[in-house]
């Protein structure tokens, strides 16, 4: 079993040590169930404190690839051990010398979504296999009989009428009296949220903007695209802390306070109707407009969904923004916004400068979907199995994590927000170990303008199948525990999990 060790590079020792064992056991040198030395013994030889062979050898225990046996030594692992192999691509991109921030960490969270064999709790995708693709094929086909170069060719910026005409009727019966001409029509509920900002800001010194504290990411982004800086508002269980906001807004003067309301991404709270009116309250006395992220909205489990901010708002300062992209299909790229009756005009400019329209092609066959009757039925289907897979999520967690661990339950949308105990391993350090057994799940604090949640976990449970979720939850409680044992019984913390958000 040769280690050569180099002591002039900045690579710490236990990790070379980890490194070729590891080498040795996936090249068969070192055959399964091979004992290896006790830690003094091989310190001894390479020269190293015991504590370098203590962290090399609970390294490869993270990665599955040795067991330790309790008075035996330690051993490599069987090869009918389930525990997945390490893929060796994100070994390279997980090194503890590479720089993180918030952006890397979600683009790499994205990537490790999609590597095959890999359960993933990341996203925000709706589940592959709910998405009506024989339905939506019948509508394209439809589209394009009736309307053939129509489709394919420019048309009006804020949308096509008859489109908009079927989202305002869908909204009247939501209680929110519109017609089709108060809607636009945007690339995803994301454009919807980025228009807004567009004209709210433009050439506004303020540059402060209310958000729940944690936020739907993407959000944080355009804020930072608009080089706006977020406030954030804590949640609760009743969402945000709107008796904050007067504070904030005499404090900070801000041009607008978002919300998503509804099944919150990430905390999956929901806003109490107490609270939804205190919210419209505050914002009209001091005139502050509202964004409400409606994007989530009919992915209700529990009875009737509470009114929305903009059915409730009388003063005309609630910019309404909603889409198709979690209820239907992200990948038609729809969505919508309702502004205040004395910004439609300029939200209209504001669409048109950033991508002239949305494909017609897509707004025609989104239209003939919806004309076709099975929009009611696919959303009951997707409550149905968003709400099992929900309950399933939380019987694995209460099955596989320790009893500290905190959630509520979300009464819709698609996430489960899970905030482990302060004293223990942080999120971060349970991604890089949860990649180890082939899951992943986004980590609290990249949701937070103030780097907050170190220890909370944004666990998707829509997206992954009925056995994924237990198996994926399985693997990561199963990690959590190692983690917890190691950072227990190893006296010097492994640095390598130190790794910085934002
Ligand atoms: C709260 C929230 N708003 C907006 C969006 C963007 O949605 P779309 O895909 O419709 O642009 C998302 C997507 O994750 C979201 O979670």
């Amino acid at each position: 079993m040769p280690i050569q060790l180099m002591r002039q590079t900045d690579q710490p020792l236990y990790l070379q040590v980890a490194e070729q064992l590891r080498q040795q056991i996936e090249s068969g040198e070192l055959a399964p169930q091979t004992r290896l030395p006790a830690s003094r013994i091989l310190a001894k030889k390479l020269g190293v404190n015991r504590i370098t062979i203590v962290n090399a050898y609970a390294e490869l225990e993270a990665e599955g690839l040795v067991t330790s046996r309790v008075g035996s030594g330690t051993f490599v692992a069987a090869d009918e051990d389930p525990t997945p192999p390490v893929a060796p691509l994100w070994r390279g991109a997980l090194s503890p010398r590479r720089p993180w921030n918030a952006n890397q960490m979600v683009a790499e969270m994205m990537r490790l979504a999609r590597q095959p064999g890999v359960i993933s709790f990341a996203g925000g995708a709706p589940a592959s296999d709910l998405l009506p693709v024989h339905e939506l094929r019948r509508a394209l086909n439809e589209a394009m009989r009736r309307d053939g170069a129509a489709l394919l060719q420019y048309e009006e910026a804020a949308g096509y009428l008859p489109l908009r005409d079927t989202i305002a009727a869908q909204l009247q019966q939501q209680r929110i009296p519109l017609n089709g001409h108060d809607i636009l029509i945007t690339s995803g509920c994301q454009q919807a949220l980025d228009v807004t900002l567009n004209v709210l800001t433009r050439g506004s010194d303020d540059n402060l903007i209310v958000v729940e504290d944690p936020c739907y990411l993407g959000f944080l982004d355009i804020l930072s695209a608009h080089r706006m800086t977020p406030v954030g508002v804590p949640v609760d269980a009743q969402g945000m802390q709107v008796d904050r906001l007067e504070q904030l807004i005499l404090r900070h003067r801000p041009r607008l306070i978002y919300t998503n309301p509804s099944f919150h991404n990430p905390t999956g709270t929901t806003l109490s109707l107490a609270r939804r009116r205190a919210l419209l309250e505050v914002a009209s006395r001091y005139g502050v407009p509202i964004l409400e992220d409606a994007c989530y909205d009919m992915l209700y489990y529990e009875g009737e969904p509470l009114p929305s901010l903009k059915s409730l708002d009388t003063a005309d300062l609630v910019f309404h923004a909603g889409g198709y992209g979690k209820t239907l299909a992200p990948g038609l790229r729809i969505g919508y916004l309702a502004a205040p009756s004395a910004w439609q005009e300029r939200v209209i400019a504001a669409k048109q400068t950033a991508d002239i329209l949305t494909s017609p092609l897509n707004q025609h066959a989104l239209h003939a979907y919806l004309q076709s009757g099975h929009y009611d039925e696919h959303l009951c289907l997707t409550r149905r199995v968003y709400r099992e897979r929900r309950d399933l999520m939380i019987a694995a967690v209460q099955r596989h994590f320790p009893a500290e661990a905190t959630w509520r339950c979300p009464a819709g949308g698609m996430y489960l927000w899970l905030e482990m105990p302060p004293s223990g391993p942080t999120a971060t350090d349970l991604y890089l170990a949860g990649i180890n057994y082939n899951v992943a799940f986004a980590i609290g604090s990249v949701f937070s303008a103030s780097g907050s949640f170190s220890h909370a976990l944004r666990l998707n449970f829509a997206t992954p199948a009925a056995d994924e979720i237990e198996e994926g939850m399985r693997r990561l409680g199963k990690a959590w525990k190692e983690l917890l044992a190691r950072s227990v019984n190893v006296p010097q913390r492994d640095q390598r999990y130190a790794v910085p958000i934002l």
